[in-house]
């Protein structure tokens, strides 16, 4: 199923909750040719949102020989207005906007199939249909959008003002399955399993016999490519997992266990702490560390691929939401802050690329990793920077700065997961400025290290809220911390969303 992206916010996310649906969907432009999109033999066509305004200058439009290939095509807010008023419907500027949460009565229509007739949902539009397309009924009204939705079952023409996509429209999923299940007669095929057989089949035909090489990094898209690669070629692939020393507690010890313990997949356990620490010495600068792990990283991983002999192929953990920001589908909101991550291994190595995750959104990737497997802390762990430790110790990166920040931070976690918080929460780390204040303990003074609980909600990481952490976690929190790490004598909370301070202190 393909959603025509005529650059609304929300196109990815139409995407993705057809994928929740267990229908394979793919977002294309909208200035691909009808013939383009004819040949992709698409078993639906949903088309997104959009700009503000149909009648704006330059506002993206369809051919409307697309809607005559017979293919049931859904329109979405801006979307289902293009359908109006390209077969003989209308859309005004009426002058009254409808943005929010809003009651929908449904009077019968396919679409709305086995719900209540009333319904709350999300609108978010300035014009609006005031007549469906010529032989489409109305089949859904608000207060203030008489054609809140429209159907022509003879031609499978539907269009729906309101927002089925977003979580503001409880039933929304409903009405998307109804339109793919009933209406576009397609079957619930998209499962993990079927991922996993499709992408086996693929890096088979890729690879051949060849030798594959694979960088681990801990975090969970490199870890699910490695395992889908593992499945297809076995010991032909080999994992590299060059351990920087600035992971967290136990997760080092995790990858190895995981991939060369328990899957049996060929593992050079690389540890390069010394020549990272090495490297950090002397440095504060934030953009300075990174610069440095980055290339002391590459300069390990090329070390260690020179010593396997001739490898052919590298898998890259590339997602889906990658494919689109970098351009795909012309017209997508750019929504993830793409970071030079360590682990971006250089240009001028000359490997090909495997990149089993190229189809998959993140959520997929996690279902994919319990499919095939994968610990649940491995598949569910927060977004981890590939920096590591280094960029939460504000300033020079010790050897006893990161001991203890190692065990600050296991602490944090083992309490966040205890009070079952762990998956609400974006991120949840501690940070520790390498600065002293002073302190009292029994009879005597003490001048130690802060620790900075920074925990967070978001999306996607470009915004983010502070996660009110309940007190009484706080209080346990931070008594753990001063008493059972020598070092810290001081636990502040961070309380500051994203803008206008970062997530990451550095
Ligand atoms: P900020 O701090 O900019 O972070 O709000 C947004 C997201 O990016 C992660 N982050 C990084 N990830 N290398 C990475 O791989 C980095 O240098 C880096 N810096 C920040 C951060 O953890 C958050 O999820």
């Amino acid at each position: 199923m393909l959603v025509v992206d005529l650059g609304g916010q929300y196109s990815q996310l139409i995407a993705r909750r057809v994928r929740e649906a267990r229908v394979y969907s793919e977002l294309v432009s909208h200035r691909s040719t009808v013939d383009e999109l004819k040949r992709r033999r698409p078993a639906a066509l949903i088309l997104s949102g959009g700009p503000a305004s149909v009648y704006e200058v330059g506002a993206p439009r369809v051919d409307p020989a697309l809607f005559d290939l017979g293919v049931p095509t859904l329109g979405i807010c801006y979307g289902a207005q293009l359908l109006a008023l390209e077969l003989g419907g209308r859309v005004d500027r009426t002058g009254t906007s409808e943005f929010g949460r809003t009651q929908l009565t449904a009077s019968g229509g396919e679409l709305f199939t086995g719900l209540e007739a009333e319904q709350t949902v999300w609108m978010s539009h300035r014009d609006t249909v005031v007549e469906p397309p010529s032989g489409a009924r109305i089949v859904a009204a608000s207060p203030s959008t008489p054609v809140a939705a429209f159907e022509d079952e003879r031609r499978r023409l539907y269009g729906v003002q309101f927002h089925p996509e977003v979580v503001h429209t409880p039933h929304g999923q409903d009405v998307l399955e109804n339109f793919l299940y009933d209406v576009a007669g397609i079957d619930a095929l998209w499962t993990p399993a079927a991922v996993i057989d499709e992408q086996v089949e693929r890096i088979r035909a890729q690879v051949g016999s060849d030798r594959v090489l694979c960088a681990l990094s801990g975090g969970v898209d490199s870890a699910v490519a490695a395992l889908l690669v593992h499945r297809a070629i076995g010991d032909r692939l080999t994992c590299v997992f060059v351990d920087h020393g600035l992971l967290r507690k136990g997760e080092a010890e995790q990858v190895v266990e995981t991939f060369g313990g328990h899957f049996h997949v060929p593992l050079v356990h690389v540890r390069a702490q010394e020549r990272f620490l090495a490297r950090l010495a002397g440095v504060v600068d934030p953009e300075e560390k990174r610069k440095r792990i980055g290339e002391e990283f590459i300069r390990v991983f090329e070390e260690e691929a020179r010593a396997l002999g001739d490898v052919r192929w590298l898998v890259q953990g590339t997602l889906y939401s990658d494919v689109i920001e970098s351009g795909g589908t012309d017209g997508v909101a750019e929504t993830i802050k793409s970071h030079h991550n360590v682990g971006g291994l250089p240009d001028d190595m000359e490997m090909e690329l495997v990149e089993p995750l190229r189809l998959l959104f993140k959520d997929e990737v996690r279902r994919v990793g319990e499919e095939l497997g994968l610990p649940e802390r491995m598949v569910w762990r927060q977004p981890f920077p590939g920096p590591g430790l280094a960029i939460r110790i504000i300033g020079e990166v010790t050897e006893e700065r990161l001991e203890a920040l190692r065990e600050a931070d296991a602490i944090l976690q083992e309490e966040i997961r205890r009070a079952g918080l762990y998956r609400d929460l974006w991120q949840s780390f501690c940070v520790l400025p390498a600065i002293r204040s002073v302190g009292v303990q029994g009879d005597s003074r003490t001048y130690g290290y802060p620790i900075a609980i920074r925990a967070v909600t978001s999306e996607d990481a470009m915004t983010a809220d502070w996660a009110r952490l309940p007190y009484d976690l706080v209080e346990l929190v931070a008594s753990r911390l001063v008493n059972e790490i020598p070092a810290v004598n001081r636990v502040v909370l961070d309380v500051t969303s994203k803008p206008p301070a970062t997530i990451e202190w550095e």
